[in-house]
């Protein structure tokens, strides 16, 4: 993704590995500050993924694959059996960071699966150096071919509402709902973007709309009760989301407030399309009740935060000190307010999915 720099422009990944240690785009910096972190073991990595230093579902996926390259890179013994334990621990804590990402699962299974060939440390560390990497470079090919496949669902100057982030930051590159704009926009269409706010951790104001920014889309910001008045009153065109697990019948699993746009663009009869790879399709979920969905701390409701959601300075209080919240990160929907699934290998109606990939 392009990263403004004054009068210079330079290419980012959100997540890559140098030598042992894993670096990514610090998200609850942005859009204050732009730097980097860099996990220098798997427990920095977990970590980072259950802070949302990084998040999205294809960017939590590829930090998972570098984190189990950098458990098996980190252990220093030579006996075979004794590695293989500490992976099973370091697979079991990488897959405990957050549970509603289906890509975190696919990425460690892939992982786990490439080293049963190896009949040696050695062995088993170059292959998962060389797996993670791969890895990475195919989930940005795949977020990239969603670009290109979505891209003509946007027409001339249309008017696009997406919810959380769903850009290059919440992937390794490219992003799933944000990759057809970006190709529309460089293809010359001139699309404008209206950005949900996306409460509590604000993903659309903070993290949407600085990657905007970045590639000089033009857009605004909106609360996240405000799309059903611009949607009756026709200033939308059509809504693209992202996934974070979609299940064999094609229902969706998105950030909190996805369904509730899902049910507002059917009622204004707008097509609402879900941008996700491969990485995201669970077909062993026959339904989403088998989806544990992640509920998070009810402070990150009560409060408003500033620059960084871990530093306890940077937050104000904005509901009585009585009070408690319910936080639910994700939810739930129902395939037949879906119209289209862009995917890395084509535009599919929601129940042709788990023929096509299954
Ligand atoms: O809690 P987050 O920020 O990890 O949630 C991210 C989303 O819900 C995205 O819409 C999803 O992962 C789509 S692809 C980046």
């Amino acid at each position: 993704m392009k990263v403004k720099f004054n009068s210079e422009v330079r290419d980012y990944r959100t997540v890559w590995m140098e030598g042992s240690v894993v670096y990514m785009i610090d998200q609850p910096k942005l859009p204050h500050r732009f730097e980097t972190y860099g996990s220098k073991d798997y427990r920095e990595t977990v970590a980072a993924i259950k802070n949302m230093v990084v998040r999205g579902a294809p960017a939590i996926g590829a930090t998972a694959a570098f984190g189990v390259a950098q458990a098996a890179l980190e252990f220093k013994g030579k006996d075979f059996r004794d590695f293989l334990r500490h992976m099973e621990k370091a697979e079991k804590t990488i897959k405990n960071t957050r549970p509603t990402a289906y890509d975190l699962f696919y990425a460690v299974k892939k992982m786990m699966d490439e080293m049963r060939i190896a009949g040696s440390v050695d062995e088993a560390q170059s292959i998962l150096r060389k797996a993670s990497q791969k890895y990475a470079d195919e989930s940005a090919g795949r977020c990239r071919l969603i670009g290109l496949n979505g891209e003509p669902l946007i027409k001339d100057s249309a008017r696009v509402l997406t919810h959380c982030n769903a850009g290059a930051l919440g992937c390794v590159d490219h992003g799933t709902a944000l990759a057809p704009i970006r190709a529309a926009e460089y293809d010359g269409k001139n699309p404008f973007v209206f950005i949900d706010e996306t409460r509590p951790r604000c993903q659309g104001s903070r993290l949407t709309a600085w990657e905007l920014v970045q590639e000089d889309i033009k857009h605004c910001i909106i609360v996240d009760n405000a799309a059903g008045y611009l949607m009756r009153k026709g200033e939308i065109d059509l809504v693209i989301v992202g996934a974070d697990r979609i299940n064999s019948n094609g229902d969706v699993v998105n950030k909190i407030g996805t369904y509730e746009k899902a049910v507002l663009a059917r009622e204004n009869s707008i097509p609402f399309y879900v941008a996700a790879p491969e990485s995201t399709f669970d077909f062993h979920c026959k339904t989403v009740d088998d989806v544990e969905i992640e509920e998070r701390d009810e402070d990150e409701v009560l409060y408003m935060w500033g620059l960084d959601p871990s530093n306890e300075l940077g937050r104000v209080r904005i509901a009585p000190k009585e009070s408690g919240a319910r936080n639910p990160a994700f939810d739930i929907t129902p395939t037949e307010y879906v119209s289209k699934i862009i995917t890395e290998e084509g535009v599919y109606k929601p129940e042709e999915i788990s023929k096509r990939f299954g």
